[in-house]
């Protein structure tokens, strides 16, 4: 007698790998606890990693999948769709530059190119020496001050060429003392 029921197969659900460092993998998990009942939680998620570890691991991908319960891709989608969310570590310092209209009509343009050129980087880059990142940002609220700069905090306006690189090497020279502290307090 054969059995004329159809088998259907039940889906497991695999838990990914874990190759996130546990402290990674702890802020991922408490991230998607506090956000998971959200409607379209993904986002608030990605943004409470993101304010916590400062970027957002590749590897952080199929744990928040498999949290939410949706696939890889969409996660990945979401996460590559919007430049804000950094999917490398950023440099100390992270300088945001405004490219928006009013900035541009004022000089943002060459500006961009001079500081590309400088840090030897692109947007959503770090500089040569992994210490400052470069990051585009659409008006500061300073239109008729630009070309405008958000540096750790602290908003710049009217930046010129030379301005840029006064400021570059300042933030390159804090970077320089606080090696030589690090490296002063490592040899104690
Ligand atoms: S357009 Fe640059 S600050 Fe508004």
């Amino acid at each position: 007698m054969t059995d004329s029921r159809k088998r259907v197969p039940i889906p497991i659900k695999v838990a990914p790998a874990g190759d996130l460092p546990p402290d990674q993998r702890g802020v991922v998990l408490d991230s998607v606890q506090k956000h998971r009942s959200l409607e379209g939680a993904l986002l608030p998620i990605l943004h409470a990693i993101q304010e916590r570890l400062g970027w957002i691991p590749t590897a952080a991908v199929p744990l928040i999948a498999f949290e939410l319960n949706i696939s890889r891709a969409e996660v990945h989608g979401v996460l590559t769709f919007y430049h804000y969310f950094r999917q490398r570590p950023p440099g100390t310092h992270t300088i945001y530059m405004c490219r928006a209209e009013a900035c541009q009509a004022l000089g943002a343009h060459g500006l961009e190119a001079h500081a590309q050129q400088v840090l030897g980087t692109k947007f959503h880059e770090r500089s040569a020496d992994g210490r400052i990142s470069l990051e585009p940002v659409y008006c500061l609220g300073n239109c008729a001050m630009g070309p405008s700069l958000l540096i750790d905090r602290q908003l710049y306006s009217r930046v010129t060429a030379e301005r840029f690189d006064e400021i570059v090497a300042a933030l390159s020279g804090e970077t320089a003392a606080e090696r030589s502290t690090a490296s002063a307090v490592g040899a104690r």
